[in-house]
């Protein structure tokens, strides 16, 4: 046997003395290690303090019964072969022991060579269950360690794609000096109002990427639209509506980004449902479109533009207050309105870092 150094460690028991020492006398010869138990407890004794491979035991005797011995016996060894000696009229209880996990009985009287057959049959049966169990477990551990890998693989490719897309992001805005790091600071208002909101931790993180990259789809702009100062034409403007259209092109392939290209397209939605560019109102807003849509217009105010001098918090705040129902989603202007009530003593700077006043 595999697991173990020595002999094959077998025990008898029966209540019969003559009948022990006769079978233990039968099964060293056969170059077995034999013990003996008089009765169940006794049995149970002997299973504790050796590693034994198979079990003989009678089933009538007094105390506890073979028929209870056997449950008992697998608890304290749970790879133990069990074979039962049986007294011919008793077929029942035989069966019984089977079905609580002994694998096979000899009738009395016992020819020895059926009994060495037996024996040799129910050894090779456990052998072969060890075996199964070992190759089960090794199995479990394998395929563990693969499906881990192949996480790890996943979650660092998602990562660089994700952060591939940052990087051009900032390429675009690099050459606007009023956007510079606007995706950055939008993403980081937008994750806050999101956790202000209510949305879980990873909703939260789903918002911050979505905000990250909300503008990505403006790589399809035309420059001299982009850069252009003063008015768009109504052509220019309809030419500016596809970013949002683009953007979530551009994410859908990455299916583990799961609803961010859907907040991408969304964030110029309006809660009246006067946005674009599926003119969705109210709820059907997807929640992280709403937020991201609110964090992009108090940064719009916050900072300078060519076209306006940039509002104080306070002022921002109080202006998209006007806002609130028509273009933004109310309780996200609340949550927003909370979130810089909080943040008053810090001023964001335009390159997305905070500093005291
Ligand atoms: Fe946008």
């Amino acid at each position: 046997m595999a697991d173990y150094a020595g002999p094959i460690a077998v025990l008898v028991v029966d209540d019969e003395e003559p009948i022990r020492t006769a079978l233990k006398k039968y099964l060293v010869q056969q170059q077995f290690e034999v013990y003996t138990a008089g009765t169940g407890d006794e049995a149970l004794n002997e299973l504790r303090r050796h590693r034994i491979a198979l079990m003989l035991s009678d089933i009538r005797m007094p105390g506890t019964s073979g028929v209870d011995l056997v449950p008992q016996a697998i608890e304290v060894e749970p790879d133990l072969a069990i074979l039962m000696l049986t007294a011919l009229n008793d077929a029942t209880s035989a069966a019984l022991c089977m079905q609580r996990g002994a694998m096979d009985y000899l009738t009395k009287p016992i020819e020895l060579a059926d009994l060495g057959r037996a024996v040799q049959r129910a050894l090779r049966r456990r052998e072969m269950q060890l075996e199964n169990r070992h190759l089960n477990q090794w199995l479990k551990e394998e395929v563990t360690t693969r499906t881990a890998e192949l996480q790890r693989e996943r979650m660092r490719l998602e990562r660089i794609s994700t952060a591939t897309l940052e990087a051009l992001v900032n390429a675009l805005e690099a050459k606007d000096p009023y956007l510079r790091g606007h995706s950055a600071r939008v993403a980081d208002l937008s994750a806050t109002v999101g956790a202000e909101f209510g949305l879980p931790d990873d909703q939260v993180e789903q918002v911050r990427i979505a905000a990250r990259l909300h503008d990505i789809g403006k790589i399809g702009t035309r420059e001299a639209v982009m850069n252009k100062q003063g008015p768009l034409s109504p052509e220019e403007y309809e030419h500016v509506k596809q970013h949002v259209i683009i953007g979530s092109q551009i994410l859908a392939p990455l299916v583990h980004l799961g609803p961010i290209s859907a907040y991408v397209r969304g964030h110029h939605e309006r809660w009246d449902g006067s946005g674009y560019p599926d003119g969705l109102a109210g709820e059907a807003i997807p929640v992280g479109a709403r937020v991201i849509g609110a964090a992009e217009v108090y940064d719009a105010l916050s900072t300078s533009r060519p076209y306006q001098d940039k509002l104080t918090p306070e002022e921002a705040v109080k202006r998209m207050a006007e806002l609130s129902g028509t273009v933004l989603d109310p309780k996200v202007y609340a949550a927003l309105n909370a979130v810089v009530g909080r943040r008053h003593t810090l001023v964001f700077l335009d390159d997305g870092t905070a500093s005291s006043v």
